[in-house]
């Protein structure tokens, strides 16, 4: 009954995730026994199989935060100077609370009416200094502040005064015992090496205690901080981009272009894993086991695959080359799999059944743009359409905008002086926070995996091999596969 997977992906076509539908097996175990841990590369475990995409509008400080103290891991993009780059890194690991606050820092000797530059910070810390190596001395709350007629009132005389503070690893465990014993405090700042790096919020931490919890805990590393990962090109420029991310404490880098299989990139993980044998590496983009080859040869750690599948991606219709991201996933990860390297399937993952599409056929991880660039934690300010919805900006790295701010590295020659685009600029719905949708994707995605009967990603693989069967869905057959035939709820007048 239905195909393998070897006898599917055999025949000459480009499957995408839409186009084939898996045939369920036996439930044998409680959904709950699932177990979605796996590898990013070949020395990095993670706790769910999620990494976000190393986009300017999907991951920057707060995205690489939260998905890993989900379990998963961020990649922060390269379209802005190393230094800057650096810190975003540094400002992702610099504490173990789930939620970044960029923190303002003012002196006791300000006034009022200089908060108004900050109306969007929840909270105002009051330094001896001003900054944030000084002596705490309280906080000023949004709330607070913005409601004071007498704008000239010093800092000094309005504050709550409060020198408590938290250690940067209190998660968010800790957190939440912090809160319970100082019942009076609204925030508090987090040290770490006698500097202020955040503050947390009380209403943050009541927000956090609703959300699903994930079994298995966050991706953290040797020094108990979350595991980042940052993009780099194949430029001698990257080399110096690299030593800024190393001192920041990068736990890896991807080599972030949509042709993977060159010159540039073999020379570029030749000279990673010389110069910095402890960091891994990871390498692409390849759809074919031509390129995985080549690649793994040159010792890359993982492999990320996908070619013109993303949501915003051209390059099959501008450059013709490409591949359906089924076939892609399959056809790497069979080579991949036999040298121990890891892959991720990067691009076109729109929901929970293609995560499952993609894990099964052989991934290790996802990679996802779209699906992460509506939330809260993506770059970039929501703004409201007249009907009342939320978008936030979700652009293509290859897309003109994009270059002109810098990532045409990845979609340009090193000698190309005219940009053709490769992507485009678009918007997404709002999500709300990836720490809590995230979650639910997850058990969607264990309950697709019980199914088929698999009990853990290795199981999902070996299933593949073996007693996996698989179909190619008509138009039909993925019109009936998705909602159809219902009208709309909503009145018209008439
Ligand atoms: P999704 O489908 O998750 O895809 O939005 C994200 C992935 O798309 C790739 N990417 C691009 N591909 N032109 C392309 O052809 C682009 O401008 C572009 N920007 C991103 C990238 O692999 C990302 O992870």
């Amino acid at each position: 009954d239905g195909y393998s997977a070897q006898k599917l992906f055999h025949q000459g076509y480009s499957y995408t995730y839409d186009d084939v539908i898996f045939l369920p097996g036996y439930i044998g175990f409680p959904v709950e026994q699932v177990d979605l841990s796996t590898k990013l590369t070949r020395n990095i475990s993670l706790n769910i199989p999620c990494v976000s995409s190393p986009m300017d509008t999907v991951t920057e400080s707060s995205m690489a935060r939260a998905m890993a103290a989900l379990g998963g891991i961020g990649i922060i993009h390269a379209n802005i100077p190393p230094s800057d780059q650096a810190s975003l890194v540094k400002a992702a690991k610099s504490s173990r609370f789930p939620v970044l606050s960029n923190p303002v820092f003012r002196s006791p000797s300000d006034s009022i009416i200089s908060l108004e530059y900050f109306a969007d910070a929840p909270c105002i810390l009051v330094i001896d200094s001003g900054d944030c190596r000084g002596k705490l001395l309280g906080y000023v709350t949004k709330s607070g502040w913005m409601n004071l007629t007498d704008k000239e009132t010093r800092l000094a005389n309005y504050m709550v005064k409060s020198s408590d503070f938290a250690p940067w690893d209190c998660d968010l465990a800790k957190m939440i015992c912090y809160f319970e014993e100082k019942a009076g405090n609204e925030f508090t700042p987090i040290v770490k090496g006698g500097e202020i790096v955040d503050v947390a919020g009380r209403e943050d931490v009541e927000r956090l205690r609703g959300y699903p919890r994930l079994v298995g805990g966050g991706s953290v590393d040797a020094n108990g901080e979350w595991m980042v990962g940052a993009a780099i090109g194949t430029r001698e420029a990257d080399k110096e981009r690299l030593q800024h991310l190393i001192k920041a404490g990068v736990n890896v880098v991807v080599l972030d272009s949509s042709q993977g299989n060159s010159l540039y990139q073999i020379d570029m993980i030749k000279y990673v894993k010389k110069t910095y044998p402890e960091l891994d590496v990871i390498g692409g983009n390849v759809v074919t086991m031509y390129q995985a080859d080549n690649l793994i040869k040159a010792g890359v750690d993982g492999l990320r695959v996908g070619m013109g599948s993303g949501s915003i991606c051209t390059t099959q219709e501008v450059c013709a080359v490409g591949r359906g991201q089924a076939t892609a996933v399959y056809k790497v990860s069979s080579l991949a799999s036999q040298y121990g390297v890891p892959v991720i399937a990067d691009g076109g993952i729109s929901n929970s059944g293609h995560i499952v599409k993609a894990l099964s056929l052989g991934a290790s991880t996802v990679m996802m743009g779209s699906f992460l660039a509506g939330s809260a934690e993506a770059p970039g300010a929501y703004y409201c359409l007249s009907d009342g919805r939320r978008l936030k900006k979700y652009r293509g790295m290859g897309s003109l905008e994009a270059m002109t701010k810098g990532s045409d590295a990845r979609y340009l020659g090193d000698t190309s002086k005219l940009k053709i685009a490769q992507g485009v600029v678009g918007a997404v719905a709002d999500k709300g926070s990836v720490l809590k949708f995230v979650p639910y994707t997850m058990q969607a995605v264990k309950q697709g995996f019980q199914d088929l009967g698999a009990q853990s990603l290795k199981d999902a693989h070996d299933m593949t091999k073996t007693t996996l069967r698989l179909e190619v869905r008509t138009g039909a057959a993925q019109v009936e596969g998705g909602v159809h035939g219902l009208v709309s709820f909503e009145k018209k007048p008439f």
